[in-house]
């Protein structure tokens, strides 16, 4: 099978790309130079000339704050972009699997969301997020699929994971908001579960996160317990819960997003990783924890 993935170099892209070659999948991921999503005649003419059997869009703006100040051009990617995509793809017959995210909902139901519960986002980000989703929807139709994720770490790039390992090694204290709850993700975990899907002829929305929920200062905490032995012989941040409103951040997140991933879990036909166990399955993939 043959995958076209936009955005490779990212978090997501380079753990979809490690494990798409592992499974022996062909996969062909030009790089932004090569091709930005927003040209419309690039991404018609690579889709045409390359006939994968599925598009993966993991290319996105995801820089959230920035958003707030750069709405053109979070729209032009995450809307526009995902616009171009989806026209190449029904009009080449090719299936899409589109990457969104939980901040297409406000969070303020207080419980798990599924996939048709009502979306209210509250962020340049989540607008645009949404604004793509909704043309693979539109435009794909029963050849598409929008998966929504959340609270991603991986080996590559910045998050949240990779963030507190550094500070607590420089901090004395570090203040982590303990009045935002998430499922936080492992990368590693998800691109195996979008490979699954690539083989799978479903439609529609679907979320996928690793199962459980926990706030920021709580997923800190157990970050810093598993990996505390890295730290001998230093001096470890001591981590203090704070609230959400105290960082004045420029874009609003939901207050409580995790995904109820029942569909997902039907789809595949077995449960979702705990978040627990991912997080200790990727420290020790970097070699920060010796695993329990
Ligand atoms: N990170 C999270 O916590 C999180 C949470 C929920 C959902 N998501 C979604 O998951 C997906 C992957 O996220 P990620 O964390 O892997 O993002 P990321 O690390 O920021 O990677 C984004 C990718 O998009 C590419 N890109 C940006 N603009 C482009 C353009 N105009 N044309 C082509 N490629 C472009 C980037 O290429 P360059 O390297 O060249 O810029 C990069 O490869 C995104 O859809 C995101 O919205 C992420």
């Amino acid at each position: 099978m043959k995958i076209l993935l936009f955005g490779g170099s990212g978090q997501l892209g380079y753990e979809l790309k490690k494990r798409a070659n592992d499974l022996a999948f062909e996969v062909v991921s030009p790089v932004t130079k090569e091709l930005d999503i927003t040209d419309k005649a690039q991404v018609f003419t690579l889709i045409r000339s390359l006939q994968p059997t599925t598009v993966i869009n993991s290319a996105a703006y995801t820089a959230v704050d920035k958003a707030e100040e750069e709405p053109d051009r979070a729209f032009a990617i995450n809307a526009q972009g995902v616009r171009n995509i989806s026209e190449a793809c029904a009009k080449c017959g090719v299936r899409l699997l589109h990457i969104s995210t939980d901040y297409v909902f406000d969070g303020l139901l207080g419980r798990k969301l599924k996939e048709d519960d009502a979306v209210n986002p509250l962020s340049v980000y989540g607008r645009s997020k949404l604004e793509g989703e909704e043309f693979v929807r539109s435009i794909c139709g029963d050849g598409g699929l929008v998966v929504r994720t959340q609270a991603l770490y991986g080996q590559k790039g910045v998050n949240f994971v990779h963030t507190m390992l550094k500070l607590f090694g420089e901090r004395d204290v570090l203040k982590v908001v303990d009045d935002q709850f998430v499922s936080p993700t492992w990368a590693g975990w998800l691109a195996e579960v979008l490979l699954d899907l690539v083989r799978l002829p479903i439609s529609g929305t679907l979320h996928a996160s690793c199962g459980g929920v926990v706030s920021w200062y709580d997923f800190a905490r157990e970050i810093q317990r598993l990996s505390l032995e890295s730290y001998a012989g230093k001096s470890v941040a001591r981590i203090e819960p704070t609230i959400a409103a105290e960082l004045n951040r420029p874009a609003k997140r939901p207050i409580y997003s995790a995904f109820d991933t029942s569909r997902l879990e039907s789809v595949l036909g077995r449960p979702v990783l705990s978040w627990q166990a991912a997080l200790n399955l990727f420290l020790r993939e970097i070699g920060v924890a010796k695993g329990e």
